[in-house]
């Protein structure tokens, strides 16, 4: 008998997959026909199976428009197909949008009373389920152990987002944003036998840039946009990762399925950093923190003087935190830095960068050339990593989502080593 394997039916092509949409009944089932335009617009055969509860809140006509292809919710209708199989077998990528806490406890139980939970065992291919509930319901120990359950199968499924829920509740349980669970979807059936490497695995990820007040309209600041962070958060969380992301005044989108921690200063930063740290198996410092702060912060706006004269600020230095992080280290822990360089008459670049990586003690160190100017907010990056034990990888000019998955193969390779040590 063949053994389960939930990868078997990788995407070799990616460009027009089969891609089973289940739909559960909740209020955020109106969001999945968003979800269902982003599969179909970028060329994918969608097949849309929502549960019967689903159908409460968008109607059979709205999944069958949208999708072009039938819909049914029970395993009754043509029979003679075996509807079921077939379109487990064929799926290439199967995505839960929105679950429900009934539709993950059938999942994780391994029920079949319905399309979706028959289809969802005769599937092979990739699997994202995308919890939206009440927090209480996505707290509770049954949902927690059936999430547990659906993780060690191999599924990657997403925590829910923070923020309005049905009526005027907010709290953790909305369903993240169509288009950031979409690009986690498709990723994951991109990577197909690899996915899910970095499941039971906790890794922190820090993106953006200090900014440290002069007076309650000034700042100084840098000009990180936090996207290679944002790049490292949505690609472990699409290898399976619990990731907490720690950003530093970005405006980017929420990545799907991450804890959103919002910072400032740095002074936040830190000890936010600190905090998640005591429990990871991976911190990335993706951040620029301010190396300098004011030593004052004045409560009213600083006006100009009549003479001309212009305020003189004094600056204290800010910790540093990958250091710091480095002295605290858990075991087994893997810390990531990051170094914007140049060279100058004191050394090249990678001179610089391997007494960076002496200094501050980390084990991996990834060097961008900052020397023309670009890199920050761009989404494409080049880059040097190096390691503790001199190995360098360079990355060529690509996508920030290409570097974040170079980093996050380093790193699985360095636990692996860790482990043989
Ligand atoms: N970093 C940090 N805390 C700081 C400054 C930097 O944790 N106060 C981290 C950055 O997030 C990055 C790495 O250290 O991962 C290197 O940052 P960089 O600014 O290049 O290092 P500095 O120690 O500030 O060195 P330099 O004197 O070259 O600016």
């Amino acid at each position: 008998m063949a053994s389960y394997s939930p990868t078997a039916g990788r995407a070799s092509n990616t460009e027009d997959m089969n891609i089973v949409l289940g739909v559960a009944g909740g209020i955020a089932a109106y969001k999945a026909a968003h979800l269902l335009r982003l599969f179909t617009e970028a060329g994918h055969t969608v097949r849309v199976i929502p549960t019967e509860s689903a159908l409460h809140f968008v109607g059979e006509a709205t999944w069958a428009a949208l999708s072009g292809q039938p819909v049914a919710t029970d395993v009754w209708a043509n029979v003679h197909e075996v509807p079921h199989v077939d379109i487990g077998r064929r799926a290439q990528l199967l995505v839960i949008a929105p679950a429900t806490a009934n539709t993950l406890a059938r999942a994780a139980h391994g029920l079949a009373d319905d399309l979706l939970t028959n289809t969802l065992l005769t599937a092979r291919c990739p699997v994202l389920i995308a919890p939206a509930m009440h927090t209480e319901m996505w707290e509770h120990p049954a949902t927690q152990a059936n999430v547990a359950t659906l993780r060690a199968r191999g599924v990657v499924v997403l925590d829910p987002a923070v923020g309005r829920l049905t009526g005027v509740d907010t709290g953790k349980g909305r369903l993240p944003e169509p288009e950031e669970i979409a690009w986690t979807a498709l990723r994951l059936a991109e990577r197909g036998a690899d996915q899910a490497d970095l499941t039971g695995h906790h890794v922190v990820v820090t993106a953006g840039g200090g900014r440290e007040a002069l007076d309650p309209v000034r700042f100084l600041g840098n000009h990180s946009s936090g996207r290679q962070g944002y790049a490292l958060a949505r690609t472990a969380v699409a290898r399976g990762a619990r990731v907490t992301l720690i950003a530093a005044n970005t405006v980017l989108p929420d990545p799907a399925g991450v804890e959103l921690v919002r910072v400032s200063s740095t002074q936040e930063l830190h000890a936010a950093t600190v905090r998640a740290a005591y429990e990871a198996d991976a911190i990335v410092m993706a951040a620029a923190p301010a190396d300098f702060r004011p030593v004052k912060q004045a409560d009213h706006k600083i006006k100009k003087e009549v003479d001309g004269s212009a305020p003189v600020i004094e600056l204290a230095q800010n910790p540093d935190i990958l250091a710091q992080l480095v002295r605290s280290r858990i075991d087994g822990q893997v810390i990531v830095g990051f170094a914007a360089e140049t060279g100058d008459d004191e050394g090249s670049i990678l001179e610089h960068a391997r007494a960076k990586l002496v200094r501050k003690g980390c084990d991996l160190l990834v060097v961008n050339d900052v020397s023309g100017g670009g890199v920050f907010g761009e989404r494409h990056n080049a880059a040097t990593i190096l390691s503790r034990t001199g190995v360098v990888r360079q990355v060529p000019y690509g996508t920030k989502e290409a570097l974040a998955d170079v980093i996050w193969d380093l790193t699985v390779d360095t636990w692996s080593a860790n482990d043989n040590n």
